[in-house]
């Protein structure tokens, strides 16, 4: 009973879930940071949206000020970046093909009303859908700042994905298109003359009976080239977008080195940029001083995040069986330690490693002893062991080995 909960939960908590949010933005090829709940109105789950009529469509379900801005002015790129549970993970399934949107409002709006202006649309171009160019661009997609008046504006990039989309989501509520949304507070430090023209408001842009929105992406017979984009023609003022990854520039200040276009994996990141990470294919020597391989060690929260839930359930089931007050809070305790590693090490804060070598440390001296006990503190020996093992060659290795 317990070792079913254990794999139940161990893999609940690994299980990649198919759906997407935004990490954060890039402003001219530099890394703005993650910006979930920093300067994302972020939902709280990666879970898609289907109810096109709701009030909470225009900037998903956990619409409200965030603490950050991102100052931009008139020609800036700002590139959107995807990600799936983690930074630079598989992104979104390649099942949910279909179009990619940026829309533009003041921030004063807050989303409601005819407020939104589309800085940008693609569906399905040359032969593949806007998803499948953005999986092959790591996650990247970018529009250019237009030469707006100076103020506080959301981006609303928006993912369509339509693998379940022959049917409405009113006509079958297992079913229907799924919408991929989330709100990026920037301001525009430029003050242009181009009035935006505000054209169209969420929800309401969208109907269930909008061409674009019921649509069959595994018919052979429909030509897919004919795919309608839902929602207004781009906005005449826009200055464009493309699905195509920020090319990485130096981070202005550093003043070391020139930039890097991505592709070749010769030559030296510089300072500050990407320099290693799955599916990263730039150079992978790091510029000495601080730049390190960033993205190895947010996929490698993934086994704190596991121990967390594992500690917890041992020792609330510990409790249960023995009402041993010290289990509980051993186990709660550890448990804790091993989840806010996990959170620090994903989102790139100091000591996560540490602290989740520090709570596989303290989980295997308190459970070695008792590893003849029965099922719980043998697993919790041996997982705790090879956890340890795991984030001390990662700090090891990070350190510089
Ligand atoms: C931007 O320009 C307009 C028109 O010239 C002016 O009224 C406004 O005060 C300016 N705003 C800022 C923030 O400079
Ligand atoms: C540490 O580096 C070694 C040698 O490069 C590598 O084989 C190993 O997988 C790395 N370990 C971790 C946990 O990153």
């Amino acid at each position: 009973m317990q070792l079913q909960t254990f794999v139940v939960l161990a893999s609940l908590l690994t299980a990649a879930l198919a759906h997407t949010r935004v990490w954060g933005i890039w402003v001219n090829g530099v890394d703005q940071g993650s910006g979930v709940d920093q300067y994302i109105r972020s939902p709280p789950t990666n879970n898609p949206f289907k109810d096109i009529m709701a009030s909470t469509f225009s900037c998903n379900v956990n619409n409200r000020a965030v603490s950050r801005t991102i100052s931009v002015k008139a020609g800036d790129t700002v590139t959107f970046e995807w990600f799936h549970d983690f930074r630079n993970d598989d992104i979104i399934a390649s099942s949910h093909k279909g179009p990619i949107s940026v829309y533009i409002a003041p921030t004063s709006s807050n989303g409601a009303g005819s407020v939104w202006t589309r800085l940008f649309a693609e569906g399905y171009k040359d032969g593949s859908w806007a998803v499948d160019k953005l999986l092959n661009a790591r996650g990247h997609h970018n529009v250019v700042i237009p030469d707006i008046p100076a103020g506080d504006y959301l981006l609303r990039p928006e993912i369509i994905g339509l693998h379940e989309s022959n049917v409405a989501y009113n006509q079958n509520p297992v079913r229907g298109a799924q919408f991929y949304m989330n709100c990026v507070q920037i301001r525009v430090t430029s003050n242009g003359s181009q009035q935006l023209p505000n054209t169209v408001s969420f929800p309401g842009t969208y109907q269930y009976s909008t061409p674009g929105i019921v649509w069959n992406i595994y018919d052979l017979l429909v030509n897919q080239a004919t795919y309608p984009i839902p929602g207004p023609a781009v906005w005449s003022g826009s200055a464009g977008g493309a699905i195509t990854r920020a090319v990485v520039i130096n981070n202005p200040g550093t003043g070391t080195g020139g930039g890097t276009a991505p592709g070749g994996s010769a030559g030296t990141a510089p300072l500050y940029a990407q320099c290693g990470g799955i599916g990263y294919t730039g150079p992978t020597t790091c510029a000495s001083g601080v730049c390190k391989a960033t993205n190895a060690p947010e996929m490698s929260a993934y086994p704190a995040y596991t121990m967390g839930g594992l500690c917890l359930v041992g020792g609330v089931t510990g409790f249960v069986r023995t009402r041993s007050v010290p289990s509980l809070v051993a186990g709660v305790g550890v448990g804790l330690l091993y989840l806010w590693s996990a959170d620090s090490i994903r989102k790139g804060t100091a000591n996560g490693l540490e602290a989740a070598l520090g709570a596989s440390a303290l989980l295997f001296l308190s459970s070695v002893p008792r590893f003849s006990k029965g099922p719980v503190p043998a697993i919790l020996t041996i997982t705790s062991a090879g956890t340890g093992l795991y984030y001390g060659q990662t700090v090891y290795n990070l350190s510089g080995h």
